[in-house]
């Protein structure tokens, strides 16, 4: 029998918990949301997948201290999503936008900048942004044989960056230490995190 431990989240569980899942424990559903450490959180979360949607639809709940909200709206209209999100969360005060995975589905470099200088500038100083985005230069050669298959068959394709490219779209922000670095190792909390092969670039930074 495996030796598991269901009072320490495990990430499987926790991506089962944000699936929507059944097999999940109270750790890994604490873990899975900001409201479990922060009851009073104010989230908006943005997504253009309709089965993204019928989901979100069934499943998004909130505390009653907080609010939770879904967008169903494009990355590439930004004004839309800062008018939508802009019934939950006062941008008055600092925010924190999280790009995770996404802004690979972004080809173009402009384009991309422009989306990130456009979120941002509707957040005050003192805001953060997250970002992952998978990497072409970690793994390089079985990175892009990868993404080569599969963009053969998937409708939004993925473009990888290297890490000069993903440092860039944080150009006027105030990066945080470690910067931008192998995601799994940006302040990782235990050393078998840290040693996830994920390609992925991670980094946060402070709107000064
Ligand atoms: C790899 S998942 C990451 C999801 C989530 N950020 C997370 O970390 O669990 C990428 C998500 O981005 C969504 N997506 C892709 N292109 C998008 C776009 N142009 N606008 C909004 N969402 C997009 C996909 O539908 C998918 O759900």
């Amino acid at each position: 029998m495996p030796d598991f431990d269901t009072s320490v989240p495990h990430v499987a569980r926790v991506y089962d918990y944000w699936l929507g899942g059944k097999d999940n424990f109270a750790a890994d559903r604490v873990m899975g949301v900001a409201q479990g450490a922060a009851p009073e959180s104010r989230i908006v979360y943005v997504d253009n997948d309709p089965i993204v949607l019928s989901h979100a639809k069934a499943l998004l709940k909130s505390t009653p201290e907080g609010a939770c909200a879904y967008l169903d709206a494009d990355l590439r209209d930004p004004d839309t999503i800062l008018a939508g999100a802009a019934n939950t969360l006062d941008f008055a005060r600092p925010v924190a936008v999280m790009l995770i995975a996404v802004m690979h589905f972004i080809g173009d470099d402009a384009e991309a900048s422009a989306i990130m200088n456009r979120l941002m500038a509707a957040c005050v100083p003192g805001s953060y942004v997250a970002l992952s985005h998978a990497a072409s230069d970690i793994d390089a050669v079985q990175m892009a044989e990868m993404i080569r298959r599969l963009n053969e068959s998937t409708a939004e394709k993925t473009t990888l960056r290297d890490r000069a490219g993903v440092t860039r779209l944080f150009d006027g922000l105030e990066l945080v230490e470690p910067g931008v670095i192998r995601a799994a190792e940006w302040r990782p909390d235990t050393d078998l995190e840290a040693a996830s092969p994920a390609a992925l670039w991670g980094g946060v930074a402070r709107k000064p």
